[in-house]
């Protein structure tokens, strides 16, 4: 397993590699939901480059950005095991140099549920992908269901660009007690953690309605918020129960749907789903 910063010898490297490539963009910290995209990688490409990058452009001005996790050291640790090609942990100043001012939007996706909240989000997440994509020039790229706006967007990205790149979307690694995987759990302290896990409860239960025939998407978003109601630590930001593609608030559930939601549970944000389908 290489590890490497500058773009030169990204590129030299990438021409090193065997057969297809998948491509894992990560922002490290790696948990298990990070090292399932990673395994899956493995199996369906004959080489893996993973890339560790906080990436500041995707943080607003009050997020997290500096006290963002970070642990280069434990991560290669994780990954070595997994049988990972390249590791390409790039600086700002690599991928941001001065007198940058060139940017990739992606329109009406970005609008709803985390773009309301975090308005500048999905630019900068599009552009380091794009710029991920442009730098590894991988044919498979790799994304978690955990952050199903984000993997619609990208996916959207992909179409509207042209990107030769296959998409995968992976399904959501969870705690025993449901609570999704996420760097930003570590940020969960005392009696937060364990309350936390509404979330997944709040989620299954509409999900259990809607299995029982429930197709009333203002019903099945007030079950969620009802459940989630019932813990004290947690303030809702936004509830949605939309169409999975194109994110449209639903009146009534027909096809396939995301019912999805972001919460504060104390000081640290959270965001989960479930596919209704
Ligand atoms: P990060 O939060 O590190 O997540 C990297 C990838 O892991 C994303 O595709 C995310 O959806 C996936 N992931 C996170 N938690 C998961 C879980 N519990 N189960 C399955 N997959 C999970 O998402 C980002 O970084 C950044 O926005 C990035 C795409 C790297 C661009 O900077």
């Amino acid at each position: 397993m290489k590890t490497i910063t500058t773009l030169s010898d990204l590129r030299a490297a990438r021409q090193l590699l065997h057969g297809s490539v998948g491509l894992v963009p990560t922002m490290g910290y790696l948990h298990e939901g990070h090292l399932s995209l990673i395994r899956r990688a493995k199996m369906e490409c004959e080489s893996v480059v993973v890339s560790i990058f906080v990436n500041p452009s995707q943080f607003g001005a009050n997020e997290d950005l500096s006290k963002y996790p970070r642990d280069l050291k434990r991560d290669l640790n994780l990954m070595e095991p997994l049988g990972v090609d390249l590791v390409w942990n790039p600086t700002a100043e690599i991928v941001y140099p001065a007198g940058y001012q060139t940017w990739v939007e992606v329109e009406s996706l970005t609008r709803p549920l985390e773009g309301a909240i975090r308005p500048a989000h999905f630019r900068g997440v599009t552009t380091i992908v794009t710029k991920l994509f442009n730098a590894v020039q991988p044919h498979k790229a790799y994304f978690g269901q955990k952050d199903a706006q984000q993997a619609a967007v990208i996916q959207q990205m992909i179409r509207d660009l042209n990107f030769p790149i296959e998409m995968e979307i992976c399904p959501t690694t969870r705690e025993a007690d449901g609570l999704a995987m996420s760097s930003r759990n570590q940020y969960l302290q005392g009696a937060d953690r364990p309350a936390a896990a509404i979330l997944f409860k709040a989620l299954s239960a509409a999900k259990s309605a809607y299995a029982g025939g429930e197709r009333n998407a203002k019903n099945l978003r007030n079950i969620v918020q009802e459940t989630l109601a019932t813990e004290p630590r947690v303030q809702v930001q936004y509830v949605s129960c939309a169409d999975y593609h194109t994110l449209s608030e639903l009146d009534t559930v027909r096809g396939k749907s995301l019912l999805s939601l972001a919460v504060m549970v104390g000081k640290t944000r959270l965001i989960d789903n479930v596919t209704l389908e």
